[in-house]
């Protein structure tokens, strides 16, 4: 590791920064959590009591895990000592801007201050200020403490040693950092999704599939080839021998030509679509459908880990 991080602070401690705060503290960090909600201290009580058996059932100890979180009273008593910062605030430049630029004045120097944002780039909210080289955004998938990838992207002025450092924390926090070398809006993950959601979109609205029959085609085939291999990877089986070059030459010509749609952005198509889906589960509350979401989620990561595990035990 480039350097040790022992405590870290999270600012704002919404749907992703409690998920950060517990996987952080499940990895033995201080953490110290800003954020002005009124209702802090129970919203991490619960997350912490909530996300305890999902960091149990990776392995982590969680005995003594809400002893490493610290509630700090603003910004600067957060960052105060930090190694690392990871900020989860509003997705707005603005506010993004405003907050490193006070981040930068109130962390120590050597401070990685990392951001969770989903579309902003860090050159958009750090290249006016001085040290931006240290900036970067870490971008993670919700939730933090369960979904394994994290979206490393630097900004136009971030050093390759913070890059490095980055690449570092994330991999002592049991995370799988990929650095990504442009900032792309919505970065890779986000660009992928958005683009089985736009067809999907456009299916439900032709009237080719109902919401519930398109998720059980993408969570029986699709979702469980790619939790095992890529598009790149499961292509380049699915050529056979010939591989990649083969399905290439082969299927995928076929599938180049295939057009896809465009869903309308007509308010009243749209809101046929949020009927639609909100009719597919309305009978399951909310708590329910995330449980069962996270326990399957957390059943997969077991399983892949296990068949790793059984793969190295064979190597070595
Ligand atoms: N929700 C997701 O699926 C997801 C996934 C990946 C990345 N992100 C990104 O993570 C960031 C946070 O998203 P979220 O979904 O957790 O949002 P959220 O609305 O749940 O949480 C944002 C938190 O920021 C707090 N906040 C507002 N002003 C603040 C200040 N001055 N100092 C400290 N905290 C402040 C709010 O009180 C709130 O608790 C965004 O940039 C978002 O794009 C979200």
């Amino acid at each position: 590791m480039t350097r040790p991080f022992r405590t870290a602070a999270v600012i704002g401690a919404g749907t992703i920064g409690l998920s950060w705060t517990a996987l952080f503290a499940a990895h033995g960090l201080t953490v110290q959590v800003s954020d002005p909600r009124p209702d802090l201290e129970d919203a991490t009580d619960e997350a912490l009591a909530e996300f305890a058996p999902h960091l149990a059932a990776q392995g982590l100890d969680t005995d003594g895990l809400a002893g490493r979180v610290h509630l700090a009273a603003d910004v600067a008593e957060a960052v105060r000592d930090a190694d690392v910062v990871q900020e989860n605030g509003p997705e707005r430049v603005g506010f993004k801007k405003e907050l490193f630029a006070q981040l930068i004045r109130e962390a120590p120097g050597h401070a990685l201050l990392l951001s969770s944002s989903s579309a902003i780039p860090a050159t958009a909210f750090s290249a006016g200020l001085e040290d931006a080289g240290r900036v970067l955004v870490g971008h993670p998938f919700n939730p933090p403490h369960l979904m394994p990838l994290v979206e490393v992207v630097p900004g136009e002025r971030t050093t390759e040693e913070a890059v490095h450092a980055a690449v570092d924390f994330y991999t002592a926090v049991g995370r799988t950092p990929v650095v990504e070398r442009q900032e792309m809006p919505g970065f890779v993950g986000n660009r992928l999704q958005s683009a089985l959601s736009r067809e999907a979109v456009y299916l439900v609205q032709q009237g080719v599939i109902s919401p519930e029959d398109l998720d059980t085609v993408v969570t029986h085939s699709l979702g469980i080839r790619w939790s095992a291999v890529g598009p790149f990877l499961g292509s380049h089986l699915g050529g056979g021998p010939g591989g990649y070059r083969h399905m290439s030459a082969h299927i995928g010509q076929s599938m180049q030509q295939l057009d896809l749609g465009q869903p309308s952005q007509d308010p009243q198509d749209r809101e046929r679509v949020i009927e639609a889906v909100e009719k597919a589960y309305a009978a399951t509350p909310y708590t329910e459908l995330a449980e069962a979401r996270d326990r399957k989620q957390l059943a997969v990561l077991a399983a892949l880990d296990d068949v790793r595990r059984t793969q190295h035990d064979k190597e070595n």
